[in-house]
């Protein structure tokens, strides 16, 4: 399978190391806008410099077909990567978030819904080895109903670039891959939601760096997410840690380690699913399966609007200070 991966800076280094890694998919070519990167990626990865171009029409026109696209842009550019792709019927595998705004990710489920092409979302925090074994413990049944779940996430990274100048980066950018494990995890969407969103005095970030939020799902449990991309201290996975309070116990994640305690029992840990692939490398292998055998994959956009309606709910709900209400 040949792709085009639009995209080479940045998290863009992720997916060159995915692609060199798999014996199924291979570059047909690049995308990149900026010079510099695309001149720096050529001498990193021995890329040929007559494979890469400025917009993806002109990729196209001088690669031919081929087999899929991989859109690593910042958000902003989700939208124009993939309707140039989704017209010309090619498949697409983009970074989350989806899009940038809610108009322009239901812009796009809409083109993909038209023309039938695969539109689908690298939500890779889902498809950890941690996440994994939570789902398969949670969808076993043996700690009963969910009552509630908590989830507490904090980091400090100085990334520069496009964070440090969007509204809402923690909820927008970060949170967004909390927000989709909890569908995953809950097996619902939420309901009603509402939250607080600030920028602490020594924050980097020109929009808010910290949220606590309040969820109720479809389902009747109840999320509690606080988060800051601004810690000055003690920080925790990225994965964050969680703790689901069930009939029958209570299941945590603590530093990527998974722990049940069963009514009356002591804590033990979890040893966790030997999985062949994860993050990156999962992805491109669930995108390779969808495109050659029209298996589903892990994050269809018809799926992960959902996810984005979320996000964009909280901010939202951040914003006026208001619950809001989803639709069910
Ligand atoms: N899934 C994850 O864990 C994860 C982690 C980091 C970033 N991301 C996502 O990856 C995407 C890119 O983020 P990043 O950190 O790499 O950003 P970045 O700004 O570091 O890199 C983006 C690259 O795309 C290039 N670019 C910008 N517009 C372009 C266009 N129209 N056509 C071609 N190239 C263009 C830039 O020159 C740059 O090389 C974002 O959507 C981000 O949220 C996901």
């Amino acid at each position: 399978m040949k792709v085009i991966q639009v995209g080479i800076g940045g998290m863009g280094n992720a997916w060159l190391k995915a692609v060199s890694r798999s014996d199924v998919v291979e570059f047909a070519g690049f995308v990149e806008i900026s010079d510099e990167i695309a001149a720096a990626q050529v001498d990193a990865y021995n890329l040929n410099p007559a494979t890469i171009f400025k917009s993806l029409p002109q990729a196209l026109a001088a690669l031919g077909p081929v087999d899929g696209i991989i859109n690593v842009t910042p958000p902003q550019f989700h939208k124009d990567v993939t309707l140039a792709a989704l017209d010309a019927g090619i498949p697409v595998l983009t970074e989350k978030p989806l899009a940038g705004t809610l108009a322009d990710a239901q812009t796009m489920l809409a083109k993909a819904n038209e023309t039938g092409i695969l539109l689908t979302v690298a939500q890779n925090y889902r498809c950890s080895a941690v996440a994994r074994t939570v789902k398969k413990i949670l969808d076993s049944g043996e700690l009963g109903a969910i009552g509630a779940v908590d989830v507490r996430f904090f980091k400090g990274p100085h990334f520069g670039g496009f964070r440090e100048e969007m509204r809402h980066p923690l909820i927008i950018d970060m949170a967004i891959h909390h927000f989709d494990m909890m569908r995953y995890f809950l097996d619902s969407s939420p309901a009603s939601i509402y939250g607080r969103s600030w920028n602490p005095p020594w924050s980097w970030f020109s929009g808010d760096a910290s949220a606590a939020v309040n969820m109720c799902f479809q389902n009747d449990i109840i999320a509690t997410y606080t988060g800051s991309w601004v810690a000055q201290g003690v920080e925790t996975p990225w994965n964050a840690n969680w703790r689901f309070e069930c009939a029958n116990g209570v299941l945590t994640i603590v530093d990527d380690r998974v722990y049940v305690q069963m009514l009356g029992e002591a804590m033990h840990p979890i040893n966790l699913l030997s999985v062949e692939r994860q993050g990156q490398d999962y992805l491109l292998h669930d995108f390779y399966d969808a495109v050659t055998s029209s298996q589903p994959t892990i994050a269809p956009a018809q799926d992960n609007i959902h996810t984005v309606e979320m996000v964009f709910a909280v901010v939202d709900a951040c914003d006026t200070g208001q619950t809001i209400m989803l639709d069910k």
